[in-house]
């Protein structure tokens, strides 16, 4: 029996056993509503300040440990920390560059770190064969050759990538250039990055078990989290913000929104800046995804508050049914800005198909038969192959472009795929939305593709020769071996 088979709502007992009565529920829910969400969103406060994450340029030295932390209501939790508290600082370089990071790794298991997004030699790109063990320490090199951009890093050691994520190793990377600079975006006090993630609590301990249902639809938490912070407040001024958004959740698909009728111009995507603004109302932010927006608060007034929310977007398998909200802006003080949009952002350079000198079909909709998997049970599977680290299933030729498709058409899960070591570009979607937005117009590294779509990709590879793999970026279907090793020779 598959454990698809045992997918089921465990409903609002969980939260109310959870959060005990301070939790005010915004609305009630339907039956309906309720079909498939495993768990309902807590949305209360948005008094806590949000946070600003340090930052750091040049040599990095990164402590992997374990510290206690105020998480939430003021109280204290063991998590997995690069500083002193959640999440790791983030890391700003300019392209062309190196960046020396030294991980000293004090955790009792191994881990290492990948930099997600980033185009590097297959040694310093944190490949789940490149561990570094408890008590060691290891140097990575980091060549920034690649575009200005909003990039991040976490750790990848097989099988425990999500705990660790989920336990708080994650930071964003942020990569400058010249061409990003003469834009003069938004910078300083009104640029903000924002990782998004959900955590669950046991008691008022971070809590990370996922049951057999929760590896099928990914960890999908109660608590959202930004910056670190559960329901933080930000204070801004009436003027023109970059926000730069990542999703690092392990599996929860955000739609993210502004209240007030505020518009995102879209300028950047996974792989830096895209051609031109592109407005949206609405952004669809998968596990691992980024996307670079300006908003303009202009039209509001003293004391307005706007939320960043995520919409309802589906009935998709448990995900997308509840509207939350995620964060909360206060206009507090006024400023005046002449800023103005720019047309035009940045050339790209389209990759054309019949460059590409093969096409590959990835089959994400199966399992592995029974003999493969984590628990005996058939694991999640590319091609029908659970991950196995010393076995080689691609291999590709450095310089050479090629399309690979990935095809869950016949599936029932959203699979955000990734692939290592390189940027591509999406050239369609057929079937399910059939169609690209707005964040898929320019480089990408991770791509959504949800039940019911087939997703055409195409890239060139670097001249990094080398091991690196491609996996669903649901970090619970990739320790559960949703996830293949591709050679560049
Ligand atoms: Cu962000 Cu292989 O992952
Ligand atoms: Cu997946």
């Amino acid at each position: 029996m598959k454990r698809r088979d045992f997918i089921k709502s465990t409903g609002l007992s969980t939260l109310t056993a959870l959060m005990g009565s301070s939790v005010l529920l915004k609305a009630c829910h339907t039956e309906e509503d309720m079909i498939g969400e495993p768990n309902w969103i807590v949305e209360v406060g948005f008094d806590t300040p949000l946070p600003t994450i340090p930052e750091v340029t040049g040599s990095v030295e990164l402590t992997a440990k374990t510290i206690s932390d105020e998480m939430i209501n003021g109280k204290m939790t063991s998590i997995l920390s690069y500083r002193d508290g959640l999440l790791g600082p983030i890391i700003r370089a300019d392209s062309g560059s190196t960046v020396n990071v030294r991980l000293d790794n004090n955790l009792s298991e191994d881990t290492n770190i990948h930099w997600h997004g980033l185009v590097l030699p297959s040694e310093m790109e944190g490949h789940p064969k490149d561990v570094t063990a408890s008590g060691n320490a290891f140097q990575y090199s980091l060549p920034i050759m690649q575009r200005a951009g909003t990039y991040w890093y976490h750790p990848h050691p097989e099988g425990a990538t999500a705990r660790q994520v989920f336990m708080g190793l994650a930071g964003m990377f942020i990569v400058t250039d010249n061409e990003e600079a003469a834009l003069q975006l938004p910078s300083g006090e009104f640029e903000i990055p924002l990782i998004i993630q959900d955590k669950r609590f046991a008691g008022p301990s971070l809590d990370y078990s996922p049951t057999d249902d929760e590896i099928m639809t990914g960890y999908l938490c109660e608590n959202i989290i930004v910056n670190g912070v559960f329901a933080p407040v930000a204070s801004v001024a009436n003027t023109w913000y970059r926000l730069r958004l990542l999703n690092g959740s392990t599996a929860r698909v955000y739609n993210l929104a502004l209240t007030h009728g505020i518009a995102f111009h879209i300028v950047g995507s996974d792989g830096g800046l895209l051609e031109k603004p592109d407005h949206a109302m609405n952004i669809l932010l998968g596990p691992g995804e980024r996307a670079d927006v300006l908003v303009d608060f202009s039209s509001l007034s003293m004391g307005d508050e706007v939320f960043l929310v995520s919409d309802k977007f589906s009935k998709y398998n448990a995900q997308g049914r509840q509207s939350f909200s995620v964060l909360k802006f206060k206009i507090e003080r006024s400023v005046s800005s002449n800023f103005t949009l720019p047309s035009f952002l940045s050339s790209l350079t389209r990759l054309m198909e019949p460059s590409a000198i093969k096409t590959r079909t990835f089959d994400i909709t199966g399992m592995a038969d029974g003999s493969e998997g984590h628990d005996g049970m058939g694991g999640h599977a590319i091609n029908n192959k659970s991950y196995s680290i010393g076995r080689v299933d691609e291999t590709v030729e450095a310089g050479t472009t090629e399309i690979w498709e990935f095809d869950n058409v016949a599936g029932d899960e959203i699979h955000p795929m990734h692939i290592h070591g390189v940027q591509f570009q999406v050239l369609q979607r057929i079937g399910g939305r059939n169609d690209l937005i707005a964040t898929e117009k320019g480089w990408k590294d991770t791509v959504l593709v949800m039940p019911g779509e087939r997703v055409r990709i195409i890239m060139t590879f670097p001249e990094y020769k080398g091991l690196f793999v491609l996996h669903c970026h649901n970090l619970e279907h990739e320790d559960d071996g949703m996830m293949s090793n591709y050679e560049i020779v």
